[in-house]
């Protein structure tokens, strides 16, 4: 394919080449990346587009997507009660297999091309969700939520307990590294205030077991904090109590992470847990801000998540847009950092995220030898001024104008195509081809 192309690299720094190549073989890896003249005339000419690797959304709720939009700044606990619960309750099985095709080719449509997803509780509903993916062909890491307390199940605790560890090791031995590991398991206890002690410490064993992932909320929201603190008061804080179930490591992602005291931020990081910064949802729930870049000072490994319906829309680029708006929020009370660019947050939305799943040999950038995980952008639609004559669109040869605007000026169209592993994923019907 002949394309811009504009890439994070593996060994640091951005390659962009405005008028570049991008080769893939049959089995769907990169084969060539760099300019045009490098090598042969027979590609497919896709300029004025922009290649770029697919966007990596380390956290999102599936059964949540028809609520997006819906509830801003009521806060978590109330929000959860009025709009969460009640959809993922309905999330059975039928309503998996109706929903989950279209969230994947919204996901796609959005630029996104790897997934960490929450499911609801119901068994057949996850399988109807990983054979959704299956199907699609993106790359995702799903979960079956776990709740042993204030919860949506019909079921007694001590029956949810057993009934959710029993399920979820199910699903994990049926779809865990299926695929040539294009789809993978989380384990998904929803979060401290939902899950008894045994909930979170045999849930980690289980994924230490089979070698999957584990994924939570941390420290969202004040009213979360408060209660957690309530209901663990041999815990030194929240993090602790997830650590004290042994669920801390590199498989770990924790979601959110806005309110963390030192001792917090520096055991995480010791852990090498992963931390899914959701912006977006952040600002939209009205928990807070996270301060990313004391994160990342210590050593914090980040990457973007969506967090859909916490996050009212699916793209990274706007969960990158809340980010940065939030730094610059802190910046104004004082946080002395400076900001992200443009080309910061496109590394933390696609390789930083591939980091984070360990899948950095494999895909989060456009680099010889891993797979064609990428995505195709329309800069034009971009542009302040739209309806430009072709070929007078100001589109930007810089490479950090021109992720800028893709950030702060994003088009719910700008993605054209999206693949994983070379193969073309489907979008919405009504997107422009
Ligand atoms: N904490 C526990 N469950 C949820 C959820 O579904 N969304 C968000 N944003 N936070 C949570
Ligand atoms: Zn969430």
């Amino acid at each position: 394919m002949r394309a811009a192309v504009l890439t994070p690299l593996a060994s640091g720094g951005t390659r962009f080449e405005p008028d570049g190549i991008l080769g893939v073989d049959a089995d769907g890896r990169i084969t060539h990346a760099g300019a045009f003249g490098e090598f042969g005339p027979d590609a497919v000419d896709l300029r004025p587009l922009v290649l770029m690797p697919g966007m990596v959304d380390l956290h999102v709720h599936l059964p949540q997507v028809p609520n997006a939009g819906l509830g801003a700044g009521i806060g978590l606990l109330p929000w959860l009660g009025r709009y969460v619960f009640p959809l993922e309750q309905a999330f059975d099985e039928t309503t998996a297999e109706r929903l989950a095709p279209r969230v994947f080719r919204a996901m796609a449509g959005a630029g996104t091309t790897t997934a960490v997803v929450h499911g609801a509780i119901f068994e057949p509903s996850l399988d109807a969700t990983f054979r959704a993916a299956e199907a699609h062909g993106i790359r995702a890491v799903i979960g079956k939520v776990m709740m042993d307390r204030v919860t949506y199940d019909r079921l007694t605790p001590e029956q949810a307990l057993q009934v959710s560890l029993r399920q979820s090791a199910e699903l994990c031995e049926r779809w865990h590294g299926r695929d040539d590991g294009r789809l993978a398991y989380a384990f998904t206890p929803r979060f401290a205030l939902a899950c008894s002690r045994e909930m979170l410490t045999e849930s980690a064993a289980l994924a230490a077991h089979y070698g999957a992932y584990w994924q939570t909320h941390l420290a969202e929201d004040a009213g979360e904090v408060a209660e957690v603190a309530r209901l663990f008061p041999e815990a030194r804080d929240y993090l602790d109590v997830y650590d004290r179930a042994g669920a801390l490591g590199p498989r770990t992602i924790l979601a959110h992470a806005v309110l963390l005291s030192q001792r917090e931020l520096e055991r995480l990081v010791e852990s090498g847990s992963r931390i899914a910064h959701c912006p977006a949802s952040n600002l939209f729930l009205g928990a807070g801000l996270m301060p990313l870049g004391h994160y990342l000072d210590v050593g914090g490994r980040v990457g973007l998540g969506s967090d859909v319906a916490g996050g009212p829309e699916l793209s990274l680029f706007s969960v990158m847009r809340a980010g940065a708006y939030v730094q610059g929020a802190l910046r104004g009370q004082g946080d002395a950092r400076p900001v992200l660019g443009p080309l910061d947050w496109l590394r933390l939305g696609t390789l930083d995220g591939a980091r984070a799943l360990g899948l950095e040999r494999v895909t989060g950038s456009l680099e010889v030898g891993k797979e064609a995980d990428l995505i195709a952008l329309d800069p034009a639609m971009t542009d302040p001024l739209p309806g430009a004559d072709p070929g007078e669109a100001d589109a930007s040869d810089d490479p950090e104008e021109l992720m800028g605007r893709m950030i702060f000026r994003a088009h719910p169209d700008m993605v054209r195509a999206a693949w994983v592993r070379g193969r073309l994923l489907e979008r919405p019907a009504a997107a422009p081809t």
